[in-house]
């Protein structure tokens, strides 16, 4: 909404929300979450054109047009527990608007979302209000948390599903219009609300697809000598495959490629396509065996053991440029590892200190501790492991950690980001993936 503010100053975007305390947030200095330039574009349009409140209601009889992005979080509980989307908020807002609409509105599903929501959200609007059309249209979101204001400025594509009827038509156009102020036309990409819907899981099981193949190769690279980083390298430069998306790492986390791989998974599952669901849920399972091969890493050149001793861990956000912890690899790593008793001292540049203890609760706290800064997680450390690929970390003195480590020190690069023949130099015994 700050985009669409900031590039159509004639549409005027208000953000509801029940939670108070996070409108208060949006509407006070201390955004609350880390994105690089957001910032700067809030302050910008926030009071002019983008305007953040509790009022639901209000916010609902006055829209044209109303986007849903509510979170569809994995069932935890029931019928497809473990793989199913949580519809309960998507629902409630279709209840809500309802409940609250006394004119026309098109309603714009962000929220990711299994094939065939479009479908209860106009059920449940066309059983609760009498005679007020509704058009709901499906417009998925492809951007990536740390660059998300670069991918909405510059989208490779835009998604609008609409229904083929005239009505229909006609919404997908006022909303193509929208984007139409900053993104080139032959970059709006309209199809039916299914392909829409479905396209979007799509393209995060492809796209976490080729890191699970990535990251098998990675494990044959560690058994044959071969580097993982020049076999990504080389198959990149073949066009047909392409360079993006080919790092190895200790795995994928984020909010969106596991839970919507196994929403896939589940909707194959419901049509009996069993071998489909066979073969994506492969890619989730490369993915857990990913995190699992490395925690072994790290206890087998450990002695075997790392029962007591401290481990320092750089990086616990599932990627750079973000303070987003939800499914990051470092949390299964860390679990891991305090369950082989080993103590922890964790440091993440922008993750909040509370969120770290939070994901790791019930796993041995007493051995956690979150450190101020790099160099104070690793003083005593006889290993570090780096899970996280933020820039500041190449650029550590590594000669003054290895100087405040017991000897022999090893360092475990998760991301790849570190010159391990460099502290290998140094005295360090240097651990990368697929290296
Ligand atoms: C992803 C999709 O990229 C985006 O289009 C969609 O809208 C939401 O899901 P996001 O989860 O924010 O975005 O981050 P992304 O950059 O895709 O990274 C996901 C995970 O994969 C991270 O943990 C990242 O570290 C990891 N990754 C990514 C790799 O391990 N190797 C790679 O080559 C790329």
């Amino acid at each position: 909404m700050a985009i669409i503010a900031q590039r159509c100053p004639g549409v005027h975007t208000t953000i509801v929300d029940m939670n108070a305390a996070r409108i208060a947030a949006w509407n006070s200095d201390l955004l609350p979450i880390y994105e690089p330039g957001l910032e700067e574009i809030v302050r910008q349009v926030r009071g002019r054109n983008l305007t953040f409140s509790t009022d639901i209601a209000g916010a609902i009889k006055r829209a044209d047009m109303i986007f849903v992005c509510v979170n569809t979080p994995t069932k935890t509980y029931g019928l497809g527990a473990g793989r199913a989307a949580d519809l309960s908020y998507v629902e409630s807002v279709a209840r809500a608007i309802a409940e609250h609409a006394n004119a026309p509105k098109i309603i714009v599903e962000k929220s990711t979302i299994p094939v065939r929501t479009a479908e209860s959200i106009s059920a449940i609007l066309a059983a609760n209000t009498s005679g007020i059309h509704f058009e709901v249209l499906s417009n998925p979101e492809f951007l990536a948390e740390g660059t998300a204001v670069n991918d909405l400025q510059n989208p490779d594509r835009v998604l609008i599903g609409g229904e083929r009827t005239p009505e229909g038509e006609a919404a997908v156009k006022a909303l193509a219009d929208i984007y139409a102020c900053w993104v080139p036309r032959e970059r709006i990409i309209t199809t039916s609300l299914w392909s829409s819907e479905l396209s979007k899981l799509v393209a995060n099981a492809f796209l976490a697809q080729r890191i699970s193949s990535i990251n098998s190769i990675s494990a044959v690279c560690e058994a044959t000598g071969a580097d993982v980083d020049e076999v990504a390298h080389v198959i990149g430069r073949d066009s047909r495959i392409g360079p993006k998306f080919l790092k190895a790492s200790i795995g994928f986390g984020g909010s969106c490629f596991q839970k919507d791989i196994l929403n896939l998974v589940y909707l194959c599952e419901h049509f009996g396509l069993n071998e489909v669901a066979a073969y994506w849920e492969h890619v989730v399972r490369m993915n857990d065996y990913q995190k699992r091969r490395f925690t072994a890493q790290i206890v087998k050149a450990l002695f075997n053991t790392v029962a007591d001793k401290k481990i320092a861990v750089l990086g616990f956000a599932f990627k750079k440029n973000t303070n987003d912890v939800r499914e990051s690899a470092a949390i299964a790593v860390c679990r891991s590892l305090l369950a082989e008793h080993a103590c922890l001292a964790v440091f993440d540049p922008k993750v909040a200190p509370e969120d770290i203890q939070r994901e790791l609760a019930g796993a041995a706290e007493a051995r956690l501790t979150v450190a101020r800064n790099a160099y104070e997680a690793c003083e005593g450390a006889h290993a570090v492991a780096l899970l996280t690929e933020w820039d500041e970390f190449k650029s550590l003195d590594f000669a003054r950690i290895l100087a405040s480590m017991p000897k022999p020190a090893f360092i475990f690069d998760g991301r790849n980001i570190l010159d391990l023949p460099k502290l290998r130099a140094l005295g360090f015994q240097a651990f990368g993936i697929g290296k």
